[in-house]
């Protein structure tokens, strides 16, 4: 039985997290943590020193360096979702990763990967065409175009780095040929669709991924963590991951 220690386990995706290993033959919590001891769980990771295989982390980046030093010192690899680190903190990380195996992807969905490894190739292969990313999300949102829009325009832009990125196209400027067109559409409940179209005069090409429930980032953290599990020391992501 493979056991997690939860950090941020008092959050919306640590909630979701639990509830998805309790689904998972072979997967068990064994404790959480979150901040002030909310929830019940304990105040800092290192309150807990009982039996544990692994650490995956959705709570706050401040937490990064006591989390990273509560892995290495404990020698348990670290699978971590938490965005938003500083410079100095995903140093921290990538130190870290010098003697325990650390998983670290600003995207957990496994389909979004794959979406993105598609658009690559397809953005190397498709040759002179318009590119244009559409993505929607529910109307609570505040930032627009989306990272993950922003993920797939990358990855467009690693096979034709010549293009650019126009996020807010009005007024009567033509089209540019190198320009990779992001929109944003806000509506409804919407937990995120995007669509990267190819476009040329005889043809389109749409690759499409739609988000049904924000528990598909934690259905990608307990992939991440099978993965890591035997894995030598070392910083790992979701290309790693597809190629395993
Ligand atoms: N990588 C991904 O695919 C992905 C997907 C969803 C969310 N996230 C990230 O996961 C994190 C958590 O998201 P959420 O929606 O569950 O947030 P949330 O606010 O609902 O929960 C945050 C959790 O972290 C704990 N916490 C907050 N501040 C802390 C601190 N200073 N020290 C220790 N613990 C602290 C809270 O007690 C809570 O348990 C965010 O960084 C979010 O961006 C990443």
């Amino acid at each position: 039985m493979i056991k997690v220690i939860i950090n941020g386990a008092s959050g919306a995706m640590g909630k979701l997290l639990a509830q998805v290993i309790d689904r998972t033959d072979g997967m068990e919590v064994v404790a959480g943590a979150a901040l002030n001891g909310e929830g019940g769980f304990y105040s800092r990771l290192e309150e807990y020193q009982g039996p544990a295989d692994i650490v995956i982390d959705f709570s706050h980046h401040s937490d990064t360096v006591p989390m990273m030093d509560y892995c290495v010192s404990r020698g348990l690899p670290a699978v971590v979702c938490t965005t938003g680190q500083t410079d100095e903190e995903m140093e921290y990380i990538a130190k870290a990763a010098e003697s325990i195996p650390v998983f670290k992807s600003a995207n957990m969905s496994v389909g979004v990967a794959l979406t993105a490894k598609i658009v690559r190739e397809v953005a190397a292969k498709f040759g002179a065409c318009d590119i244009e990313i559409l993505e929607i999300h529910h109307n609570r949102k505040v930032d627009a175009p989306s990272g993950t829009a922003i993920m797939l325009a990358d990855a467009v832009r690693e096979a034709r780095p010549e293009l650019h990125y126009n996020t807010g196209r009005s007024g009567m400027a033509k089209r540019e040929p190198d320009e990779i067109g992001i929109s944003a559409v806000r509506m409804g409940n919407i937990v995120g669709t995007h669509e990267v179209m190819f476009g040329t005069n005889t043809q389109t090409i749409t690759i499409s991924h739609q988000a049904h429930d924000r528990a598909l980032f934690a259905d990608g953290a307990v992939a991440a963590a099978r993965f890591l599990l035997g894995k030598p020391a070392g910083l790992y992501n979701m290309d790693d991951l597809l190629a395993d």
